[in-house]
């Protein structure tokens, strides 16, 4: 039987690092808020010529190096930091890697969880036709307002995932738990470059949104608790998903049947949250970035391993899937790589941080060169924005 999942998958971030430690200090709050409270200790930062383009080009460019981009004939760009209302970023980072012109692409939104409706997609193109694959590519940059209790959670980052017929990681198995309810817990109004969040309302919503995809999982004849190895959450902050694994348990009844297999539980917890700690929020990036985290620093051999997936997108609608790992699973990418590229970033003092954040703008403008990535934003012309290959 043909399975079908996540054959590769790669990671980009900004150029900048924020410690928390820094703004904390700043902000005249205790850092073991922020470490502990949050569980977070760095965020990204993006440079005038970065965003959510650049990022994304530069998370595909290093997965199509590995695998090519034989039989791609869909590219699907999710993200909630859209940089015009009509145009697909998706169109920009088609020409940045110099795909052929018989694809098609297009953007999908719905806060942090169109990635997962952008997986799904693809997973049903392909099931259709097992010859193609499609690139599916979340990107966002995570933005509140200046001294708010959202800004130690921002961050920036892209995950590009090419999904396939047999693929080398994750296979993706059919059954979802789905939920959808409206609610105003956090959104971006247009003309706003900054999201407006009720964060305390943003936290029981998610995990209302956890029990209601739990219960459809279960309803729809998905696996039960004890036949999922570890679990992966969406983390706006990583203390959201032990904040998640301890509803799961009240809500099934435990997820670990003894000592061993709790500690298991930590470890997985641990893992998937490394790179997010220090990436901050990468919205639609997030649990893949959280998934890569995981495949890369786990002690433990994921083979055969069954991993749930829980998406969450604020306003709200979430989605909890399952995957098993696959043999091999090691060889396909080089699990330094993520720690690299964080350990590259320059650093920045709190002063020129909040004068970044302060200076975005969609006006006509010549950005600095300041990426150290293979694309650049050029700026701005006759209110069309205009990318380059460096
Ligand atoms: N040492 C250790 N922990 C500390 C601490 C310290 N000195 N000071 C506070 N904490 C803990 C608190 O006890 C709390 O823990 P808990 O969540 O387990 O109760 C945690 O740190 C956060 O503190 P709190 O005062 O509740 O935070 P806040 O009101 O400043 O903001 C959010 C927290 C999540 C609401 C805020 O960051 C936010 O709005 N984020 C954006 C929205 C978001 O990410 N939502 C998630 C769902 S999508």
């Amino acid at each position: 039987m043909t399975t079908i999942g996540i054959h590769d998958i790669e990671l980009a971030t900004g150029h900048y690092v924020l410690h928390l430690d820094d703004l904390a200090a700043y902000n005249g709050v205790d850092p073991m808020k922020y470490h502990a409270g949050l569980g977070q200790d760095e965020m990204s930062v993006v440079a005038p010529d970065e965003d959510i383009v650049t990022m994304a080009a530069s998370a595909a460019a290093a997965l199509l190096a590995r695998t090519g981009t034989a039989g791609i004939r869909t590219v699907f760009f999710a993200t909630e930091t859209g940089v015009d209302q009509s145009k697909a970023a998706a169109t920009w980072v088609h020409k940045l890697l110099g795909l052929p012109q018989n694809v098609r692409v297009t953007e999908l939104k719905q806060a942090c969880y169109a990635g997962t409706v952008a997986l799904q997609a693809a997973l049903g193109i392909v099931s259709r036709n097992p010859a193609e694959r499609v690139l599916v590519i979340a990107s966002d940059i995570a933005r509140y307002e200046l001294d708010s209790p959202g800004e130690p959670t921002q961050g920036a980052g892209a995950v590009a995932m090419l999904i396939g017929a047999n693929p080398a990681l994750l296979e993706i198995e059919p059954h979802s738990g789905l939920f959808t309810a409206e609610v105003d817990d956090f959104w971006r109004p247009n003309g706003s470059n900054t999201a407006v969040v009720d964060g305390k309302l943003s936290v029981s919503a998610y995990l209302d949104a956890l029990s209601g995809s739990w219960e459809d999982l279960q309803a729809a004849g998905g696996p039960a608790v004890s036949e999922i190895d570890r679990m992966i959450y969406h983390q706006p902050f990583t203390k959201m998903a032990r904040k998640a694994q301890t509803r799961l348990r009240e809500i099934t009844g435990g997820t670990a049947q003894n000592d061993a297999a709790l500690q298991t539980q930590e470890d997985a917890l641990a893992a998937a949250a490394s790179y997010n700690r220090r990436l901050g929020n990468t919205y639609t990036a997030s649990l893949y970035s959280g998934l890569i985290s995981l495949l890369d620093n786990d002690p433990a051999d994921l083979t055969g391993k069954r991993l749930g997936l829980f998406s969450y997108g604020s306003g709200s609608v979430s989605e909890l899937f399952t995957g098993i790992v696959q043999d091999g699973y090691r060889q396909v990418r080089d699990s330094s790589r993520v720690a690299k590229l964080l350990d590259e970033r320059e650093k920045l003092s709190v002063a020129r941080y909040r004068e970044l954040h302060e200076s975005v703008s969609y006006a006509d403008c010549v950005t600095p060169k300041v990426t150290a990535s293979p694309f650049r934003y050029v700026g701005t012309s006759d209110q069309a924005r205009k990318y380059e290959r460096v």
